[in-house]
């Protein structure tokens, strides 16, 4: 290996730094019409009329599209098929869209838009989760098995914790509450669609799932899908917030762009994008937990309610992450959750890094602090008898028997934060300004899991040229996060090429199949394991043409690190990797394969027991933060954050350093500041980035990442996945070291000054 495990620099950081990348809204098509969104001004409603007259004779406007004229189906195609394209019958959250103003620039559809009368009757909208679980709430959803406002519903049953809990010495029983999270990326949502030949129709967007865009544009203009091309252009950030909303997005410009046969596009300014956009759930967490004299858990019962907005979206999905890591990463014989994604009349909520998780770690680790705080014993100490060894069994039944590094992160992270030194009970704290410092512990499992294993496989193709460059195509999107930059590397090994003549094709869903979302993590493994196999096809062509420049058979003759040379001398005679393809091609041997490749078995029990091999792998961390409070005024400053993480294998040290410090960066917002907040009728307040307040760089605090790597047997080198898990225990860690310092605790997100001073709960 030469390029796996090096930090070599990012495939796409020129076009980047030097502002060449294209972005969805850099892209202009000859003839190419603009849109506008009509939003609803309520929260739910009635639909009565929606009056264009007035709108349609505005300067340069072609006509204002309402649901009647959809070509296709108006039922954006998510799991549960419940949210249209455009508004019909009911307006269910405020910005909800009803109507597209096209016209010829986007200041003439923009101006419009405003002379479009909706006219809505006004109906009392449900507005939390506790609203939503009343007996007499209005019924916004109706599921036939789980009854009333619930979108999803999930459990997990194992032993009897019922009966356990009567043994426990120390019972626990305690509510969290988690606030909705904004992601935030740079570029705001948007998409291009431009109509072709015979019919068909090219999608240009800003996604993670193509393969998502594929089936929701096909759908909205009733057209096959050998139709539709989606290119995912130069994507700004996703952190989750454009698994499902693209979609939306994709499917209403192309509606327009059948409609009118011209290229149409649809952009979002911010306030829209944070309006109607999905963002985290809202979380409700209900936990009783149970221990013996030492402080290990014997018993656990918790209660997780999601709210889902006002459409299912994938709230299915993540709520079923949040169920299967409720407990946190702590052994327990005998627990019940009940996970229940609600209806409510706000704006739909979807996937966010950590996917249902960070609220129920949330929880359960600031669970942890109360219990070690109660039984004073370190909080450490409390966590190192309860967590997740080699061998362990999860809260699913999972035994985990290969790749567990938690014990190692917590032992990294303890030393290098100087803990053992700086933390001392909240009573022995005193002044105004006081320091502390907190932890928390992540483990979370890779890939789509069992709710997902259907649609949790990856293609890819490479194609080597005659001068030694390799061409890939894979399935997966480059969204910052360093895909293209870590799959190269792979690529580069498997081949026995070098990092820099890898080139990775801009996603094209004509050049690969299907290869599920670009989420969860997964894409390291799944696309790096399908272009492992691509490469494992090419490899003996390779080494076959090598073996003919050599005059010797194939089994004699090695090619790595971009040369061919014989394994009896491997410091003697060599010919270059692109004498090697020109040969390959002269020789007439196949240049060319594809991967395919399905993810390791999962299974879970759906019906009843919620027991099974939920995820294939797990990843682990420990966060250990620290902060300094002024007592006076409640407001705070996180200080140093350390981070441990397992990620397998980093396949690029810099890269990870830099997923872990940038996800660090959005759980302390999670945990510290965000928050979006509604009035009495359903109406966002905060759709700003000066209302909606995010961490800058002047609040980032030192971060000290460190790399732990428990390689998994079936990861492209040994790499699991770990996009997500950086953000995901951030949250607790900081709650539980501004309780250190000042010995409030905080049992609600984000952590207020106000909260701190008692002022608020
Ligand atoms: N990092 C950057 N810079 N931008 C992003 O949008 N998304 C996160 C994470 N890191 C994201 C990111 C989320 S939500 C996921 S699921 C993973 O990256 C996906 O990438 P992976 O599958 O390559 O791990
Ligand atoms: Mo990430 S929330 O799984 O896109």
């Amino acid at each position: 290996m030469t390029a796996v495990g090096a930090s070599l620099p990012r495939k796409d950081a020129f076009d980047k730094l030097l502002g060449v990348s294209k972005y969805v809204d850099d892209l202009v098509f000859p003839e190419m019409v603009h849109i506008f969104t009509v939003r609803s001004q309520y929260a739910y409603g009635k639909l009565i009329k929606v009056d264009k007259e007035e709108a349609e004779k505005m300067p340069g406007v072609l006509g204002v599209v309402t649901y009647e004229q959809i070509p296709g189906v108006n039922e954006i195609p998510l799991i549960l098929k419940d949210e249209p394209f455009l508004a019909h019958d009911y307006v269910r959250f405020y910005g909800e869209p009803i109507a597209l103003v096209v016209a010829e620039t986007y200041e003439q559809a923009q101006n419009a838009a405003a002379f479009v009368k909706v006219e809505v009757e006004p109906l009392k909208p449900v507005l939390s989760i506790r609203e939503s679980l009343e007996k007499d709430s209005p019924e916004l959803f109706n599921n036939p098995t789980w009854g009333k406002n619930v979108f999803a519903h999930y459990q997990i049953i194992k032993g009897d914790a019922e009966e356990a809990m009567k043994n426990a010495v120390h019972i626990y029983e305690r509510e969290y509450e988690t606030p909705y999270q904004e992601h935030a990326y740079l570029e705001t949502n948007g998409a291009v669609a431009v109509p072709g030949i015979e019919g068909s129709m090219t999608l240009y967007g800003t996604m993670q799932c193509p393969t998502y865009v594929h089936d929701a544009v096909a759908d909205a203009i009733g057209v096959d899908r050998n139709k539709i091309r989606v290119i995912q252009t130069t994507t700004g950030g996703g952190f989750g917030g454009k698994e499902d909303f693209p979609s939306v997005v994709a499917g209403e410009a192309a509606i327009v762009a059948k409609i009118f046969n011209r290229p149409a596009k649809l952009v979002y300014k911010r306030d829209e994008d944070i309006l109607g956009s999905s963002k985290r759930h809202p979380g409700l967490i209900q936990m009783k937990v149970g221990t013996d004299e030492n402080g290990k858990i014997i018993a656990a019962q918790i209660n997780y309610y999601m709210d889902g907005g006002a459409y299912a979206t994938i709230t299915n999905l993540v709520l079923w992450r949040g169920t299967v890591h409720a407990l946190g990463p702590y052994e327990c014989e005998n627990i019940t959750v009940m996970g229940n994604g609600m209806a409510t009349n706000k704006v739909p909520c979807g996937a966010y890094r950590g996917f249902g998780s960070p609220q129920t770690i949330f929880a359960a680790e600031t669970l942890m602090d109360e219990i070690a705080a109660d039984l004073n014993i370190d909080p450490i100490e409390l966590r190192r008898r309860n967590c997740y060894k080699l061998g362990s069994k999860t809260s699913t039944g999972q035994v985990l028997d290969q790749s567990c590094g938690l014990m190692e992160t917590i032992e990294k992270a303890e030393e290098q934060s100087g803990w053992k030194a700086k933390w001392a009970k909240p009573a022995e704290k005193k002044g105004n300004i006081r320091k502390g410092i907190g932890v928390s512990l992540v483990y979370y499992g890779v890939g789509l899991g069992a709710n997902g294993k259907k649609i949790d496989r990856a293609g890819s193709s490479i194609t080597i040229e005659k001068d030694g460059s390799v061409m890939c195509a894979i399935g997966n999107v480059e969204m910052g996060q360093g895909a293209r930059t870590v799959l190269a590397q792979i690529t580069a090994d498997a081949i026995g090429c070098k990092y820099e003549n890898v080139h990775i094709l801009e996603i094209d869903n004509a050049l690969v199949p299907d290869s599920g979302p670009t989420v969860a993590s997964r894409t390291t493994f799944m696309s790096g394991n399908s272009l492992m196999l691509a490469a494992k096809e090419l490899r003996p062509n390779i080494l076959e043409s090598a073996a003919i420049l050599f005059g010797v058979t194939a089994d004699e003759v090695e090619v790595a690190d971009g040369k061919a040379f014989l394994k009896k001398d491997p410091n003697g005679k060599t010919f270059t990797f692109p004498e090697v393809c020109m040969n390959l091609y002269l020789e007439r041997l196949k240049p060319c394969a594809y991967g395919w490749f399905k993810a390791p078995t999962t299974d879970f029990d759906f019906n009843e027991t919620g027991q099974g091999d939920a995820y294939f792998c797990y990843s682990f961390c420990t966060n250990i933060a620290e902060v300094e409070v002024d007592m006076d005024t409640g407001t705070y400053k996180v200080t140093r954050i350390t981070m441990a993480h397992d990620m397998g294998k980093a396949i690029n040290p810099q890269q990870v350093e830099g997923q872990i410090e940038g996800g660090t960066l959005q759980g302390m917002g999670y945990g510290t500041t965000e928050e979006i907040r509604h009035d009495a009728n359903g109406k966002m307040l905060n759709s700003s980035f000066s209302t909606y307040i995010l961490p800058t760089i002047l609040d980032a605090p030192e971060l000290n990442p460190i790399i732990v790597e428990h390689p998994y047997d079936k990861g492209p080198y040994g790499a699991k996945g770990l996009g997500e898990v950086p953000l995901m225990g951030v949250a607790p860690a900081v709650v539980n070291a501004i309780y250190n310092a000042t010995g409030k605790r905080i049992r609600s997100i984000p952590a207020k000054p106000e909260k701190i001073l008692g002022l608020d709960k």
